[in-house]
């Protein structure tokens, strides 16, 4: 195990240099694994993150660590859902899985994407989320991304073949390109399919001026663009071409994205090098970063910059990870 990591790091690393390393980190324990995403609040409380036993939870400072917010199925209970795995499709539809998640921060509504329950949103009180996109086949739902001044919410599912069999080894090997960018107006209640074809579309972000969202296509290792507004709207190109397969991807306060990067190969065996890179609205890639020597070959989903701290999730451990950048 060591040498092939050790042959693989020497191999990818001259690929992703120079890479930046942030010296100072800390993680937050979290009540069970899962953690896709991260969202704060419009008084930047949080962060929030969806686990996969179907809770979504909130950082309430030190001494309680993360507490849970809501739910996202009605009939889950604690004895039978808390700690459990959701990915397990025995599990998922009773005690829910959540994933990604943003607060429509005029409303105070936050959110969020359920493997199995599709697009649900719960009041800034928490509790149990309420469904939205009711007779809307979803396969998979993944990202979401919300226009903050129209309060449109778009939401990518990943596609037939990972909803079928959730095995990612498979999908790097045969590729997929079943996944959609959707679109739900919470004016009219209507959902409508932005994009189709797009390759295990894994996260997505609108652009702070609402001229164009952005998803992270995993399996094509690039960010596709797609026009809101402006003579291109309605149309759709490659944003940027990635080192590796990417996750979410978020905005920043001064308008640039950071998007989770995962170098991968099968090598014979699955062996990831996790990066987060930051990209500018223009798609040039102004920083990245390394996250080998907390993270190890471990896959991450998420990198968020929120007050100067970067925030790192993944699926895979029981904690929340925050460096203090050298630069933000
Ligand atoms: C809870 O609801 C889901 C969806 O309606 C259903 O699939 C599941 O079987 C229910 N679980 C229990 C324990 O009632
Ligand atoms: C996932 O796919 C790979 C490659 O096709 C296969 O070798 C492996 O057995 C699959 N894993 C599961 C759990 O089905
Ligand atoms: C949308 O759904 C909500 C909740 O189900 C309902 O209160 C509202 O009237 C609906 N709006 C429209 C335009 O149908
Ligand atoms: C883009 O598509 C939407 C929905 O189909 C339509 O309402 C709008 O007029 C189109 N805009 C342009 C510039 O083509
Ligand atoms: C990475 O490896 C170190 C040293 O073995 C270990 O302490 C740490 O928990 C690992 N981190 C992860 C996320 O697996």
């Amino acid at each position: 195990m060591v040498p092939i990591i050790l042959i693989t790091f020497f191999f990818i690393f001259p690929y992703i240099a120079p890479a930046q390393s942030y010296h100072s980190f800390k993680s937050f324990k979290l009540p069970s694994i899962g953690s896709e995403a991260y969202a704060f609040d419009s008084k930047n409380g949080g962060p929030y993150t969806g686990l996969n036993d179907g809770r979504v939870v909130k950082y309430q400072g030190p001494e309680l660590g993360f507490q849970e917010f809501a739910t996202t199925s009605s009939n889950r209970s604690k004895e039978l859902c808390d700690g459990k795995n959701g990915d397990d499709a025995k599990v998922g539809p009773t005690c829910g899985r959540t994933i990604g998640l943003e607060f429509n921060h005029k409303t105070g509504d936050l959110y969020i994407a359920d493997a199995f329950y599709g697009l649900m949103v719960v009041g800034s009180d928490g509790g149990v989320a309420r469904r939205l996109c009711y007779g809307v086949h979803f396969d998979y739902p993944d990202g979401i991304a919300i226009d903050q001044v129209t309060g449109d919410i778009y939401l990518t599912d990943l596609g037939s073949i990972f909803s079928k069999t959730n095995n990612m080894t498979d999908i790097l090997l045969k590729g997929d390109s079943t996944g959609r960018l959707l679109k739900y107006d919470p004016k009219t209640n209507q959902t409508t399919v932005v994009l189709t074809g797009l390759a295990m579309p894994a996260g997505a972000v609108v652009s702070g001026d609402g001229s164009f969202v952005l998803i992270a296509e995993y399996v094509a290792c690039r960010i596709t663009r797609f026009w809101l507004k402006g003579p291109k709207a309605n149309t759709s190109e490659i944003f940027v071409n990635l080192p590796g397969n990417p996750d979410n991807i978020k905005r920043t306060n001064t308008g640039d994205f950071w998007v989770a990067v995962n170098i991968q190969k099968l090598n014979p065996k699955l062996i990831v090098f996790p990066l987060g890179q930051k990209i500018s609205p223009d798609g040039r890639i102004l920083e990245t970063v390394n996250f080998y020597q907390e993270y190890n070959a471990t896959y991450v989903t998420e990198v968020q910059e929120n007050d100067g701290l970067i925030y790192v999730a993944s699926i895979y451990t029981d904690f929340a990870g925050v460096y203090r950048g050298l630069k933000c």
